[in-house]
């Protein structure tokens, strides 16, 4: 992903802009689920946490809370040493809370430094934080995974690195690969990394948890075009477009899409951008792969990583996978 240091000229030139010219001009049309995250959109996710349908969340909440002290061992370097907890795309933090907590009753020396694309989210964890833990030491940074690659960098003091949540799931398999690779690369030996896979199950729960009742999800997948109608000067009319979601159990992954519900022309002000939509076109706009344990280990394994600890939960629903760099 092109990383540009100096502030855009316009809104034509944002990475935003570039991203929805190239993906709307692709066959199938697609755009990146990175940019369901504006305030907006982290808030409808916190929404999709609490559904009875979406189990991810609360399945991992149960296993941080049921098995914290062998979490928190299993992380943090040997002798109490100092360390930085750092955690890529933290959100409302429920699930590190739990960590946090443990560890600063343990008398745990370290900083927590929450990675998050949403603005909003991270004041929202820094306030709640100052509030619920005011001993914490909190380092906020507000960019997307791949700039925090550069915060992950090899130094001194020892890291454990939170990827919760599945958020893994978003990547593309070979992304995925790529991006563990990275990752894996600026670990040092004594660092850790924790990560979140949801695993293969039911295939109707799976589907269930993103085509929900209550319509949660499909706002949260239509909050795209409200973003673009307002940030590129686009005019999307969401009434003419409908969520749609499958699970494909041989690949593992649920493709999340905006359906055109009939044949129609959106343009972009911002952009001087013009698309047409046949009825019943697709934008791609999610995968969330789920995961299988020896997919797990072979994924590690070829980003030279080892797996240290498996935490799952009685249903065998998730996994947080605990890796450290193969010696
Ligand atoms: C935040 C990426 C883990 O894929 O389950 C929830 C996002 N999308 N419902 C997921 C999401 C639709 C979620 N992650």
């Amino acid at each position: 992903m092109p990383a540009s240091s100096t502030a855009p000229a316009s809104v034509a030139d944002t990475a935003l802009a570039h991203h929805v010219r190239q993906g709307l001009s692709h066959t199938p049309k697609t755009l990146s689920s990175m940019y369901f995250y504006d305030d907006e959109g982290s808030r409808l996710f916190q929404q999709i946490m609490q559904l009875p349908e979406y189990y991810p969340t609360r399945t991992e909440l149960g296993i941080f809370t049921g098995q914290k002290a062998e979490i928190s061992q299993a992380l943090r370097p040997a002798g109490n040493k100092p360390f930085r907890l750092l955690e890529l795309g933290a959100g409302d933090g429920l699930k590190t809370k739990v960590l946090l907590r443990h560890l600063l009753e343990q008398r745990a020396a370290f900083t927590y430094e929450p990675v998050d694309i949403s603005g909003g989210a991270l004041a929202g964890l820094a306030e709640s934080l100052q509030r619920e833990l005011p001993q914490l030491q909190v380092e906020p940074i507000e960019t997307d995974y791949f700039s925090a690659l550069a915060e992950v960098r090899q130094d001194a003091a020892p890291k454990a690195v939170l990827f919760l949540g599945s958020n893994i799931g978003n990547f593309l398999p070979d992304d995925r690969q790529q991006f563990l690779r990275q990752l894996s690369s600026h670990l040092a030996p004594a660092d850790r990394l924790l990560i979140g896979f949801d695993l293969q199950k039911d295939p109707r729960l799976i589907r269930a948890a993103y085509d929900d009742s209550q319509g949660v999800t499909a706002a949260f997948n239509l909050n795209l075009f409200t973003r673009l109608n307002r940030e590129l000067g686009a005019d999307f009319d969401l009434k003419h477009w409908a969520h749609y979601t499958d699970y494909d159990p041989l690949s593992g992954a649920v493709r999340s899409f905006l359906v055109s519900r009939r044949a129609q022309t959106v343009h972009f002000t911002a952009l001087d951008f013009s698309v047409p939509f046949a009825a019943w076109e697709v934008i791609h706009t999610e995968n969330s792969y789920k995961f299988t344990r020896p997919q797990i280990e072979e994924l590690a394994a070829a980003a030279d990583l080892q797996v240290v600890a498996f935490f799952t939960d009685e249903r065998q629903y998730f996994a947080d996978v605990v890796l450290a760099p193969v010696q």
